[in-house]
């Protein structure tokens, strides 16, 4: 657990919602899918919107500013107006509490031609 930081509690984080939480100083949006949690990138890759302000559609974070939409497991960008993924950042939930290790496991890369 030494790579990880401790954001905070699991029952702040409302069934598929996502929370932007500050993380050795990165935005860092954690997601709870029906009791699964994930991390990736809070701020999107088009023009810099909370992907946590956002809704979510299954899998899907949908930014708010303009509707790209990102695969939460994957931090893969699926619509435009992005064409960057996000990172995704491992996370572990111990007890009530949530960690985020803030080395990126998946670093950012362009999918659309
Ligand atoms: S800022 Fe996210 S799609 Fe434009």
């Amino acid at each position: 657990m030494s790579d990880y930081v401790r954001v905070g509690r699991a029952d702040e984080i409302p069934n598929n919602r996502g929370k932007a939480f500050e993380v050795a100083g990165r935005r860092i949006a954690v997601y709870n899918l029906n009791g699964s949690f994930y991390a990736i990138d809070d701020t999107c890759t088009h023009e810099e919107a909370s992907l946590a302000a956002g809704p979510v559609m299954g899998e899907m974070a949908v930014c708010p500013r303009h509707g790209s939409r990102f695969h939460i497991p994957t931090g893969q960008v699926r619509s435009l107006p992005a064409v960057h993924n996000v990172a995704v950042y491992e996370v572990r939930v111990e007890g009530d509490e949530v960690y985020v290790n803030p080395t990126p496991k998946v670093r950012t890369g362009r999918i659309h031609g």
